[in-house]
């Protein structure tokens, strides 16, 4: 089929991918002069885990196309996906103005019956407000929208997209639902479950499975502050609960809060929408005030371990901070809404120096936070620093020589957000051990 995307980001750029490989024609179109330019030359503007080769291959194979044309490439495409970004609006609400704005740029290109795909995450009644511009802006017959919501997670979008657990089509006729069954056919063919259904469905599907995601993330958060109480290991407790069939072991790490583009606006987006229909979400509500209550109570868990070293009252101006990891989650660029940036905006704010590094969210780093020392390399942040916070699990963290950073820190606490060690891994080499739901274990004093 003939297919274009408008949005080349990482929603839109993986759908192409995946189009393109599956032996439709795709055309991915975005504002961005920059972008587009750069994904013609080759470069990716943003860093997923083999989206590049995909790409490459497809685009060799005459597939892939990126432009900044709307005009000439809409007019010839069966299916126009909307993969645009949908940020928070001022008031908690959605921003649609990428959509309204996308939707009027293709409506006078679009051939007749041609089936104009949301994919991007927008609120219950938005397929109708694209359906209503379309009909005021489209010159062609037949043209129907369809919501298509996406579960792609960053770090693994191209598994995510070639290996769905289930695709979501919410059509208002058969035409739509038709169109995205010939495109969908592959995953029909293994056995992928289709979930058929209305368009506001699917755009509350969308928003429902990022709150209940985000719910059990929550939850396990909770459970891990109970845990470093009792002294128990939020771990077992996790995988204890978790082999029930009905909970699932997944989305049970607890951490230093969900972070990234998507939980925080969407969960904002659900409670917004459940207000504005007379369906308050106060489960979801709580949610968020949690999430946000949890960033904020990591810093201040630094800065009194900071000033337990040393009582004199200038010793958080004088203390030092290596953050290691920036981006909201390992293998992925994106410090959208990441905790690192409410973490060290704490920090910034009790005077505390912080160096940081992050093994490949660095330039968007840079973009994003002022007076913070970006090291090359963890050993460098590390040095001098009287605490370490781990608050991405990368692996190469994994593999760093803890005797090594231990030898140029100035300090010795180390905070493993992401439980990525186990202490002894730690203590072994002088340094006090502070993770996520299981009781800290710090040294004894020198006499
Ligand atoms: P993004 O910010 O990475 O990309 C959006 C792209 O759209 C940008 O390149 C921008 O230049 C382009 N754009 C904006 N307006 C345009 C227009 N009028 N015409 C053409 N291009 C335009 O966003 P993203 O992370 O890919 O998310 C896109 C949507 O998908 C959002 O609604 C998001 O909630 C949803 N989603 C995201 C993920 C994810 O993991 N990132 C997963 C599932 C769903
Ligand atoms: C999430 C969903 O998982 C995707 O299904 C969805 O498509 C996407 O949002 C979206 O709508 O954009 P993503 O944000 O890429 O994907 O990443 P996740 O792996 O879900 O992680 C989100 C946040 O939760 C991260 O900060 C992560 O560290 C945190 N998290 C995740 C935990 O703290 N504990 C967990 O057990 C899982």
């Amino acid at each position: 089929m003939e297919v274009a995307v408008i949005g080349a980001g990482y929603v839109g750029l993986t759908t192409a991918a995946c189009l393109a490989s599956h032996e439709n024609s795709v055309t991915c179109i975005d504002t961005d002069g920059a972008r587009v330019a750069a994904l013609n030359a080759g470069r990716m503007p943003i860093y997923e885990p083999g989206l590049d080769v995909v790409i490459e291959k497809a685009a060799k194979a005459g597939r892939l196309r990126f432009t900044t044309d709307v005009a000439t490439n809409v007019r010839s495409a069966d299916i126009v996906f909307l993969a645009v970004g949908t940020p928070s609006a001022a008031d908690g609400g959605v921003d649609l103005s990428q959509i309204e704005a996308a939707a009027a740029s293709i409506g006078p290109h679009l051939k007749s019956r041609a089936v104009v795909v949301i994919k991007s995450t927008v609120p219950p009644g938005t397929a109708q407000r694209v359906s209503a511009i379309l009909q005021t802006r489209a010159s062609a017959d037949g043209v129907t929208v369809v919501s298509n919501p996406e579960f792609l997670r960053e770090g693994s979008a191209l598994k995510d997209c070639q290996h769905p657990d289930r695709i979501v089509i919410g059509s208002f006729d058969d035409h739509g639902a038709a169109m995205m069954r010939k495109l969908y056919s592959p995953f029909g063919a293994r056995n992928v479950p289709f979930v058929m259904t209305t368009p506001a469905n699917a755009e509350l599907i969308k928003y429902a499975a990022n709150a209940f995601l985000a719910m059990k993330i929550g939850f396990i958060n909770d459970i891990a502050d109970l845990c470093e109480k009792i002294g128990g290991d939020v771990g077992d407790v996790a995988r204890g609960i978790g082999l029930d069939a009905r909970i699932g072991t997944a989305f049970l790490q607890a951490g230093p809060g969900y972070g990234g583009s998507c939980f925080p606006k969407d969960t904002r987006g659900l409670a917004h929408a459940g207000k504005a229909h007379g369906a308050p979400q106060p489960l979801v509500e709580l949610v968020i005030e949690r999430n946000e209550n949890r960033m904020r109570k990591i810093a201040r868990r630094v800065l009194d371990a900071l000033r337990i070293k040393d009582s004199e009252s200038t010793a958080r101006r004088q203390a030092r901070v290596a953050i290691f990891g920036l981006a909201f989650k390992p293998e992925t660029d994106d410090m959208r809404d990441a905790p690192s940036l409410t973490v060290i905006s704490m920090l910034q704010k009790e005077g505390v120096t912080v160096s940081a590094h992050d093994p490949h969210a660095m330039a968007n780093a840079r973009a994003l936070l002022d007076d913070v020392e970006l090291c090359t390399c963890p050993y460098e942040a590390a040095k001098d620093a009287d605490a370490i916070v781990l608050l991405t699990e990368w692996s190469s963290f994994r593999a760093l020589d803890i005797g090594r950073l231990a030898g140029t820190m100035r300090g010795q606490s180390f905070f493993d957000y992401r439980n990525a060690f186990k202490p002894n891994e730690i203590l072994a080499h002088g340094l006090d051990y502070f993770g996520v739901g299981r009781p800290a274990q710090v040294h004894a004093p020198a006499e």
